[in-house]
């Protein structure tokens, strides 16, 4: 790693080895001493914010201003004013003549954060002030002049806002001259431990209490995690356990309350270098079939696992509630619907073999006394085919998820993983409305 690259992460303390991320810095230093403008792309608490700040402190605009304004958070009526000012009388309550951030920042670097939210009026008159420097104040007919280096950031679908009519294209062009890829936390893996010591090592010092440490399995669990809300949701999972608990040695046990398993999704990891492509999640069938083929994997695994044990173990030493889980376990799930369970059982006999039977379906499951054989035959029978459909894995899943929220549709879209607008629809399609 360049010396220079790692003076910048010292300076602004920013963590990680992960090739993209230094890749990403490395561009921002080698663009900091020219005018380019410079479009930061990534998901939401990826470290956008670092990108404009080493753009501006490395470039001969160090000593004028640097402005940060955050497009998604200023009034729609109001963002022109404040962008571009505006003269006394020119709207009701305009009683003095006002700079906007272009008139102020002139010289300097204006960072427009969440730039995908600006309103298309808006749009107009920054794609001006870009390609020729002029604006004109809220109420004005007078073109001005400045001198602005502008460096957006956006963790929208540009491509997508473009083709929605939301974002004019020529204006994206223009800002997107150089553009600045921030990989997700899931896609490096390798930095999630080295994130959580120096947050630990912040809020140890913060709180003045001891820091925590992962013990290796929750190593291994934390970086199996998604982390969809990425280095802010790691931030804000080690401040509060920090503060909330009191065993400094952190067990899987322990993060499993915090990051529960069943957020483990299978991440579905796009190689692509192009963020735009990265970002857009249209694709969930994909990552459904994903999702669904892994659970299917695991829990065939689970299955043989399990076969292998009570093959050595015997089942002599097993509860009847042990007894009857193995039985709904081992039988496909159509039989059980049918049979109701009541047609499966085990049967201890004497010489303490217990065997699976199914006295219905005798030919699916032998009745030999060697128990062991009787797990093969399951095995086999486990392995007939059993519905692909995506389309009813789809909405079984949907059907899950809502019960398992009580129908709140927001908590069960996070947790399918798919945005509440496509879980709506996905809930008209099948006709799952009352
Ligand atoms: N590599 C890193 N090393 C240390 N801290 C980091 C790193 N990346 C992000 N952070 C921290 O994570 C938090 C979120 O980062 P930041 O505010 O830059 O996210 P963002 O990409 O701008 O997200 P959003 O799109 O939601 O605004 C900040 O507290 C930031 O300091
Ligand atoms: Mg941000």
């Amino acid at each position: 790693m360049s010396s220079e690259l790692q003076n910048i992460k010292n300076r602004f303390g920013i963590i990680g080895n992960f090739p993209a991320l230094n890749r990403a810095l490395e561009k921002s230093i080698q663009v900091a001493p020219t005018d380019i403008s410079v479009l930061v792309i990534g998901e939401s608490g990826v470290g956008k914010e670092f990108i404009p700040k080493i753009i501006h402190s490395e470039s001969k605009r160090k000593h004028q201003p640097y402005i940060v304004v955050n497009c998604g958070a200023i009034p729609e009526g109001t963002i022109d004013s404040e962008l571009f000012g505006h003269e006394k009388g020119a709207f009701t309550g305009a009683t003095a003549t006002r700079k906007g951030y272009f008139e102020v920042a002139d010289g300097g670097t204006i960072f427009l954060d969440e730039v995908g939210e600006l309103p298309l009026q808006t749009q107009v008159r920054l794609l001006r002030v870009l390609e020729s420097g002029e604006f004109m104040k809220v109420g004005s007919s007078q073109v001005q002049k400045t001198n602005v280096r502008i460096v957006a950031a956006t963790n929208v679908n540009m491509m997508k806002a473009i083709h929605d009519g939301r974002f004019r294209e020529d204006l994206f062009y223009r800002l997107n001259t150089v553009q600045i890829d921030m990989p997700a936390l899931r896609e490096r893996k390798g930095d999630i431990h080295l994130l959580f010591r120096k947050f630990a090592i912040d809020f140890a010092e913060k709180y003045r209490m001891p820091e925590l440490e992962l013990d290796s399995s929750a190593v291994h669990y934390i970086e199996s995690y998604a982390f969809p809300g990425n280095v802010r949701q790691l931030r804000n999972l080690v401040e509060q356990m920090t503060v909330v608990e009191r065993e400094r040695n952190v067990t899987v046990a322990k993060l499993a309350e915090y990051i529960p398993m069943d957020a483990h999704l299978p991440m579905v990891v796009n190689h692509t270098q192009n963020h735009q492509k990265q970002s857009d999640f249209g694709n969930e069938r994909e990552i459904m079939y994903k999702i669904l083929f892994d659970m299917r994997n695991d829990l065939n695994d689970l299955k043989s696992l399990t076969s292998e044990l009570i093959k050595n173990r015997g089942t002599a030493d097993l509860s009847n509630q042990e007894k009857n889980l193995i039985n709904r376990i081992y039988t496909p799930e159509t039989q059980q619907t049918a049979n109701a369970n009541s047609l499966l059982y085990f049967e201890n006999n004497n010489n303490n073999n217990q065997n699976i039977q199914n006295v219905q379906n005798p030919t699916i499951i032998s009745n030999s006394d060697d128990s062991y054989e009787d797990f093969e035959d399951i095995e086999v029978e486990e392995n007939t085919p059993e519905s692909l459909s995506l389309q009813n894995n789809e909405k079984d899943l949907i059907i899950k998820a809502l019960e398992k929220h009580n129908g709140r549709r927001n908590r069960a879209a996070d947790e399918l993983g798919i945005s509440q607008r496509t879980l709506y629809r996905k809930i008209k399609q099948y006709n799952l409305e009352e």
